[in-house]
C-alpha cells in the first residue's frame, strides 16, 4: 500500500500547490470545514459503483459505494461537497491523490529533489538530484523579440514541437525538451527521471510531467527573460496527455493546452464508441502500459468502475486555465466525446467555482495533431498571458453542436450554495 502522506505528493501539497494536509482537515485558519476522509487503502474496482455515465466530481470518494449506482449518478450521492471552498480544501486534493493512486502513480516528492541549471546561450543544461541519484538533461528556448529581464516575456514549454513563429509573433517564448531524454515512450526506464525513480510504480506521463517542471525550475533560475509567472505547457496526442499531467500536478502552470490528447488526456474512458473508432481504456493500457501505473491495469473490462472520468482531471485543474484542442477529422481520440461532454461537464465544475471563463474548448478542422491548432488556440493563450480580448467563442462545439447532457445527469443537482 502507498502511503497518502503530504510528503510523497509535493506537488499536491507542497509550496507548489499551497494545500496541506492540515488545511484539508480544517486545521488551517478554517474550523468550519470538515473534510470527508480520504479513503486507505483506496478502494478496489469491486469496490466501487459501476458507472455508465460520468461520475459525480462533487462527490466525496468516501460516499462512492457500489450500493447506490444509480442515486449517485443522478447527483443525488450523500455527502456531496456544497461550497467552494470545500471544494478547493478537501475535494481537490482528494482528487489529486486519487489521479495518483489511480492511473499516473505517485508523483516525487521535490522537497527531496536538488535542481541544478546552467544556461548556455538558448541551451539550459539541468541536473536534479534526490538522495544518492542524479538525473541530467538539457532544454532550449527561443525568446520573443523585445524580451529583456525588465520586460520579461511569458512562456510556454512544449514537447514534441509546436507552431512556434506565431507565438514568438505574440511576444510568447517557446521552450522545449526532448522528452526521451527524461523518460522514453517505452517501458525501457532510461532517461532522467528514471536514474533517480527507477522502480516506483509510476507512469511515463508522470515522469514527462516532472520534466515540464524541472525545466520550469531552470527557467526561473536562469533566464530573466522568461516570466515564470505566466507558463503554458503543451504537446500533442500522448504528449498532449502528459502536458495535462504537467497541468496537473503543479500550480505554477498558469496555462494547460492538452492537444488532440485522447484517453489519459481529454478524451473520457466511458463513450469511447462516439467517434467511431475510440481509443479506450484496453486498448491504451494494451498498447502503452507505461504511460501510467500498474494500479490502473486493475480497471481494464471494468473502466466504469472508475471513480473518475477526464472532467474530473480537467476539474482538479481549476482555477487554472485550460484550453482543449480537438480536431474533427481525429476520430481515434474521440474528438467528439471530449467536446460534448467532457468540457461541458468540466465547465459546470469551473463556473460553479465563479472562474467559467478559465476553461475552454477548441474544436478546429483538421486531423490528429494538425498544427492549425496552435493558432486556434491562441488567441485563448493571449487572453489568458497579456488579457488581450477575443471575439472567438470557446464554448462553442462548432460542428458537433450542443453538449449531450444525459452523460453527466448530477449537473441538475448541483451543488445548491454555488457561487450566485
Ligand atoms: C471559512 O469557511 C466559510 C464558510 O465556507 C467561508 O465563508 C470563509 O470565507 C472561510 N474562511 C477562510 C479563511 O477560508
Ligand atoms: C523562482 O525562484 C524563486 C527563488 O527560489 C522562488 O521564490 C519562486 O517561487 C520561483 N518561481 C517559480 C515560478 O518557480
Amino acid at each position: 500500500m502507498r502511503a497518502i502522506s503530504c510528503t510523497l505528493i509535493a506537488a499536491a501539497c507542497g509550496t507548489a500547490t499551497g494545500v496541506s494536509l492540515a488545511a484539508r482537515q480544517g486545521g488551517a485558519g478554517n474550523a468550519t470545514i470538515q473534510c470527508a476522509a480520504i479513503p486507505s487503502p483506496f478502494p478496489t474496482w469491486q469496490q466501487l459503483p459501476q458507472q455508465s455515465t460520468l461520475p459525480d466530481p462533487f462527490l466525496p470518494l468516501k460516499y462512492t459505494t457500489p450500493s447506490d449506482a444509480q442515486n449517485i449518478m443522478a447527483g443525488k450521492g450523500q455527502g456531496r461537497v456544497q461550497t467552494p471552498d470545500e471544494w478547493y480544501q478537501c475535494r481537490q486534493p482528494e482528487i489529486l491523490q486519487m489521479l495518483q493512486e489511480y492511473q499516473y502513480g505517485y508523483y516525487p516528492d521535490h522537497s527531496q529533489e536538488k535542481v541544478e541549471a546552467t544556461r548556455s546561450g538558448t541551451t539550459l543544461n539541468i541536473a536534479v538530484t534526490a538522495g544518492d541519484k542524479t538525473g541530467s538533461f538539457k532544454a532550449s528556448f527561443t525568446l520573443p523579440s523585445g524580451a529583456s529581464a525588465s520586460k520579461p516575456a511569458p512562456v510556454v514549454i512544449n514537447i514534441g514541437g509546436m507552431q512556434n513563429q506565431p507565438y514568438l509573433s505574440a511576444g510568447i517564448a517557446i521552450a522545449q525538451f526532448d522528452y526521451t531524454s527524461v523518460a522514453p515512450d517505452s517501458n525501457s526506464k532510461t532517461g532522467a527521471f528514471w536514474s533517480i525513480y527507477n522502480g516506483r510504480d509510476i507512469g511515463v506521463l508522470t515522469a514527462w510531467a516532472w520534466g515540464f517542471h524541472r525545466v520550469l525550475d531552470a527557467i526561473n533560475m536562469t533566464v530573466p527573460e522568461i516570466d515564470a509567472t505566466r507558463v503554458g505547457v503543451t504537446g500533442c496526442s500522448r504528449l498532449g496527455k502528459g502536458a495535462l499531467a504537467a497541468g496537473l500536478f503543479d500550480k505554477r502552470i498558469t496555462l494547460t493546452m492538452p492537444m488532440s490528447s485522447g484517453v489519459q488526456g481529454m478524451g473520457p474512458y466511458r463513450y469511447y464508441t462516439m467517434s467511431g473508432q475510440g481509443e479506450n481504456l484496453e486498448n491504451s493500457k494494451q498498447g502503452a502500459p507505461w504511460w501510467t501505473d500498474s494500479t490502473l491495469g486493475t480497471f481494464v473490462n471494468h473502466a466504469e468502475n472508475l471513480p473518475y472520468d477526464a472532467h474530473t482531471i480537467a476539474a482538479a485543474i481549476a482555477p487554472r486555465a485550460l484550453v482543449i484542442d480537438q480536431g474533427t477529422g481525429d476520430q481515434f481520440t474521440n474528438s467528439k466525446a471530449t467536446a460534448v461532454i467532457i468540457y461541458p461537464a468540466a465547465k459546470l465544475v469551473y463556473d460553479w467555482l465563479g472562474v467559467g471563463d478559465q476553461i475552454a474548448m477548441s474544436v478546429r478542422s483538421g486531423g490528429h495533431c494538425d498544427m492549425s491548432g496552435y493558432t486556434s488556440v491562441l488567441p485563448y493563450v493571449q487572453k489568458i498571458f497579456f488579457g488581450t480580448p477575443t471575439n472567438k467563442d470557446y464554448n462553442s462545439l462548432g460542428s458537433y453542436g450542443s453538449p449531450i447532457t444525459t452523460a453527466y445527469p448530477w449537473a441538475t443537482a448541483t451543488p445548491p450554495s454555488k457561487a450566485a
